[in-house]
């Protein structure tokens, strides 16, 4: 990853990755860490957990930050954003990671549930997003995690989920369209079924959703993060969805 000249290819770059201490968002920012960004991180519950997020990015010779802020506040979500620049001196890659799956039958979904899941998969993204925009200088990224599910769902059950996934689809295209101009790209990255605490891969639902990939297991949170990390760094690219899925959509 070090060019010839010794740097990185996020050398100086300040990057947020929200809900950042476990899962996917905890091994993204270990990743842009190892590619050279200062990285904040949010969570709600998990102080311990992205007290550790932060260690690992300390190691790596990097500013860490853990943020407590819950995305499903709309001033929170924002805020995030303005608080990361003021701690790390400004902010070049927005990583919308954060996402809660909530799964069940259409008619056992709640009006509390439906309101829960698009504050903080859908308002939340579009505020952090809107609020990075105003921030970012030329060559910002806004990298977004999709799902699988906005391509194909495999079975029932996924409504709720899959509509608020989707609708990040859209946001994502219609960013790139807007933001362009500025020199500031957006892409999003859809996870198969991959090995977390939200989707462990001993669950009640592994073999389902294994039987649905053209690999035939489980992805790790790495192979999600390297897919971020490389959008990071990529100039030419926006509007884009990268399936790393283990060919479910295939
Ligand atoms: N795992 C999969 O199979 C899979 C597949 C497709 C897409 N995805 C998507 O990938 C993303 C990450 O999933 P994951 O599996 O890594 O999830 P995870 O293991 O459940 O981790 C979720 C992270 O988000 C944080 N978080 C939860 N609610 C939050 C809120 N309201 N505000 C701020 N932070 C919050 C958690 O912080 P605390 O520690 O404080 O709780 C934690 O750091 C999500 O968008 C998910 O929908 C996952």
């Amino acid at each position: 990853m070090t060019s010839y000249d010794g740097t990185l290819p996020l050398d100086g770059k300040v990057a947020l990755v929200t809900g950042g201490s476990r899962g996917i968002g905890a091994a993204t920012a270990v990743r842009l860490a190892r590619a050279g960004a200062d990285v904040a991180v949010t969570y709600v519950n998990g102080k311990e957990a992205a007290a550790d997020a932060v260690r690992a990015v300390s190691s790596l010779g990097r500013r860490g930050v853990a943020l407590r802020a819950d995305s499903s506040d709309a001033g929170e979500a924002a805020g995030a954003v303005e608080r990361t620049a003021e701690a790390l001196g400004g902010l070049d890659v927005l990583v919308n990671n954060v996402g809660v799956g909530v799964l069940g039958p259409l008619a056992s979904l709640s009006p509390d549930e439906v309101d829960r899941v698009l504050a903080v998969n859908v308002r939340g993204v579009f505020l952090a997003s809107q609020a990075a925009a105003a921030r970012m200088p030329e060559g910002g990224r806004i990298i977004t995690i999709g799902t699988c599910m906005t391509q194909r769902v495999p079975g029932p059950g996924g409504t709720l989920y899959a509509m608020s996934k989707s609708a990040l689809v859209g946001l994502t295209k219609a960013l790139a369209r807007e933001l362009g101009s500025v020199g500031i790209t957006a892409n999003i990255v859809h996870p198969g079924p991959i090995d977390t605490d939200m989707n462990p891969a001993d669950g009640p639902y592994a073999a389902g959703q294994v039987a649905m990939t053209a690999l035939g297991r489980f992805g790790t949170v790495e192979e999600v993060a390297a897919m971020v990390v490389h959008l990071a760094g990529a100039s030419y690219v926006t509007g884009a969805e990268f399936s790393v899925d283990g060919g479910h959509a295939a």
